[in-house]
């Protein structure tokens, strides 16, 4: 069954025509890592790790994964999210403690300096977790999506935009969809929610 199809059968969904948004009444923590087994998927990256707290669950519940975690670990101009204040030094350390066992290859790069290191249509899967500005969310989407296979899924985090979140990732995803014909749009029912289309 292709993914598309499973989706839809696994969550009960009918499509209507033109739908673009389709919310997966889950949260994502369990939830996308279990899919993401049923699927098969073994081999994705995380672009955005902090302390390693997703990029640990994507593991535990999906032992045949090799991930990887992709981040800067660094405070820089421009980058004003609200775990900023967070990052320093000991942040890296949190994140290899936390992955310590699992079969996760850390990369300490920015974004776009690690997607470099990939071949295109290489990964089942990537979740995009970085800087959260729509230039930034733009240029990964744009980026990272290449890297993965078709029938795997381009996903990500925080699509939301409110005074204590304002995110720019609605406008990017948006955009990126519109753009390139993309429906539908998954959105996972978190308070930050996570978005996936699978790559046609
Ligand atoms: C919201 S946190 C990631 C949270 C994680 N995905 C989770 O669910 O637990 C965002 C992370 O993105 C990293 N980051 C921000 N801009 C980046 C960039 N341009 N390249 C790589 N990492 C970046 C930050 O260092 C920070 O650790």
């Amino acid at each position: 069954m292709d993914t598309l199809d499973y989706i839809l059968k696994k969550y009960d969904i009918t499509l209507t025509e033109n739908q673009y948004i389709v919310p997966i009444g889950w949260s994502r923590w369990r939830a996308m890592p279990r899919l993401f087994r049923e699927l098969g998927f073994t081999k994705g990256a995380e672009i955005g790790v902090f302390k390693g707290s997703f990029t640990l669950y994507l593991t535990l519940f999906n032992p045949k994964l090799h991930l990887f975690g992709i981040d800067s670990w660094t405070k820089y101009d421009g980058y004003n999210d609200n775990i900023t204040a967070e990052l320093d030094e000991n942040t890296f350390t949190e994140a290899q403690t936390r992955v310590s066992g699992r079969n996760v290859t850390l990369i300490k790069a920015t974004s776009m300096e690690a997607v470099k290191q990939f071949e295109d249509e290489s990964l089942d899967f990537v979740f995009i977790d970085a800087n959260h500005d729509t230039e930034h969310v733009s240029e990964d989407i744009a980026a990272w999506s290449k890297k993965v296979r078709k029938g795997g899924l381009v996903c990500g985090h925080d699509y939301v935009k409110s005074a204590r979140f304002p995110f720019g990732v609605i406008e990017a995803v948006d955009t990126w969809c519109d753009t390139n014909k993309i429906k539908p749009l998954f959105i996972w029912k978190d308070r930050c929610p996570s978005w996936m289309y699978v790559k046609m």
